[in-house]
């Protein structure tokens, strides 16, 4: 299997406006990441894992990889993702598509996707399928590199969203904060 950091970096040459990033997350943001899923052991849906540094931060917390669900844009990293995780589903798809996967009650949608740079109507697509398939106390759980709310304020108003800052990696590149959203 092809190293995590050269398939990712091929991507990012040929796809940087879906990609939106130099490098790969810091383990330490995949694992406060991680640390902000309530119920680990439930089930879970993962936006955008690229080359799986978050997905192996929930599986290092206790996720039960029957219970994760992988939403990745990218058919090289899709295939990349099958290779490493056997156990864990992996879906080549957009992520404002998880509905056709038929999942529901979801614990928590954690999203490594670059929200900022989503155009806004898929934005909103994003989020009112994350909140379809999470139970009603599941929470989203997005990274973001400004100091700004990554979610549109139109949207947060539109699900009645609260957002709780839950941390900040300095020593990410560049510093990311992890927000939890809940309904
Ligand atoms: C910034 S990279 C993050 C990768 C990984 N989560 C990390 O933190 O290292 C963004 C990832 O989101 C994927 N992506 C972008 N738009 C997407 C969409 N609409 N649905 C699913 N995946 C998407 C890209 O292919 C890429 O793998």
């Amino acid at each position: 299997m092809a190293n995590d950091l050269s398939v990712f970096l091929k991507q990012l040459i040929l796809r940087p406006r879906e990609i939106s990033a130099a490098i790969p997350s810091s383990r330490r943001l995949a694992r406060m990441m991680a640390d902000a899923v309530p119920d680990i052991t439930g089930s879970i849906a993962e936006l955008g894992p690229g080359t799986g540094r978050m997905t192996q931060a929930l599986l290092d917390k206790g996720a039960r990889p029957q219970n994760l669900s992988l939403f990745e844009i990218n058919a090289v990293f899709a295939r990349h993702l099958t290779i490493k995780f056997p156990e864990v589903s992996v879906h080549n798809q957009s992520a404002q598509d998880m509905t056709a996967a038929g999942l529901n009650n979801l614990s928590a949608v954690v999203s490594g996707l670059p929200f900022l740079s989503i155009p806004l109507p898929i934005q909103r697509e994003i989020i009112r399928a994350s909140f379809d398939v999470l139970a009603p106390n599941g929470v989203y759980i997005q990274f973001t590199y400004g100091r700004k709310l990554p979610i549109h304020p139109e949207i947060i108003e539109q699900h009645s969203l609260s957002a709780k800052r839950f941390g900040l990696v300095w020593g990410n590149l560049p510093p990311a904060q992890v927000l939890v959203f809940s309904r």
